[in-house]
């Protein structure tokens, strides 16, 4: 349970809202466990037919709280609630759905790519900085990336670190419609209660035969995940998430200078 996520329904489709505004939504280890344990619980509940992931005006998430990333950098903390969120995306039983409204960063659009269907509003913008920060990319993305949308696009998101306005998104693939930022949350229920409506059976094969081999993906989790953890601890990294606290540019020159 986290204050942070709201879970919530509608008929038979259970809406988990991230709502931490003061933090552009950022997700801490609580957070993501409390995602976790929603999308499971709503998996093995037969009243539920489909998830929906919404944040809050302007804010779908700002990815990872950095403070988190940075004290398990430094040896303390944990990355295991990220992990297993980020396990569990591939796995999940039920259709996925989210409304993404203004910044989706890091896993906010990594996360994407684990759903059936996606809507923005015309104001959101979507962006995985992994780079920059002295990382690597995350949840599946180095394969469903280019698996979407052809690796020359998704290296511009995803290691260029060029930012996506919903337009690119949409034509990218990875978005179904944009709508204003009023229709959105009636957008992605109104899929959401009609995927319900449909055979569940039928749905569940149609779904199974469409997203491929699932452990594949999740095999691509678990390797990028060590990597990921190795370059947590990284000097770079260690730069990175500190300047973005500090409210500073990065200085990469002065690790340079070190070795
Ligand atoms: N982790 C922790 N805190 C975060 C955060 C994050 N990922 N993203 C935003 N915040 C905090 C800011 O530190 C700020 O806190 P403060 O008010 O206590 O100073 C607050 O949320 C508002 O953020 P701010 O940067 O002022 O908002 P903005 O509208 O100017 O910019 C973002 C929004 C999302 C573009 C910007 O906050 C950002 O780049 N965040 C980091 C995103 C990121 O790198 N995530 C990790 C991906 S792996």
């Amino acid at each position: 349970m986290s204050a942070l996520i709201e879970v919530s329904r509608d008929g038979p489709v259970q809406v988990l809202r991230i709502n931490r505004p003061d933090k552009k939504n950022a997700l801490s280890g609580e957070m993501y466990e409390a995602l976790s344990d929603a999308i499971a619980a709503g998996d093995a509940d037969d009243s539920v037919s489909a998830h929906v992931i919404v944040g809050v005006p302007g804010a779908f998430t700002a990815g990872n709280d950095i403070a988190d990333f940075l004290a398990h950098s430094k040896g303390s903390g944990g990355v295991t609630p990220v992990l297993r969120f980020i396990q569990l995306l591939p796995r999940v039983k039920k259709p996925l759905l989210a409304g993404v409204d203004g910044v989706a960063v890091g896993i906010g659009t990594t996360m994407l790519f684990h759903c059936d269907l996606v809507y923005a509003s015309d104001r959101a913008k979507f962006s995985t900085p992994f780079l920059d920060l002295g990382l690597v990319p995350e949840a599946g993305s180095s394969l469903l990336f280019p698996r979407m949308m052809g690796y020359a696009r998704a290296f511009e998101l995803l290691v260029l670190g060029n930012v996506f306005n919903s337009e690119a998104a949409r034509a990218a693939g990875f978005v179904n419609a944009v709508v204003t930022a009023d229709e959105l949350e009636t957008t992605v229920l109104t899929a959401a209660r009609r995927l319900a409506a449909k055979p569940p059976e039928a749905l569940r094969l149609a779904r199974r035969m469409m997203r491929g081999d699932a452990d594949v993906i999740a095999q691509r989790v678990d390797e990028e995940a060590v990597e990921f953890k190795r370059r947590l601890a990284s000097p770079e990294a260690r730069e990175a998430l500190s300047a973005f606290l500090e409210k500073r540019p990065a200085d990469f020159a002065k690790l340079a200078k070190k070795v």
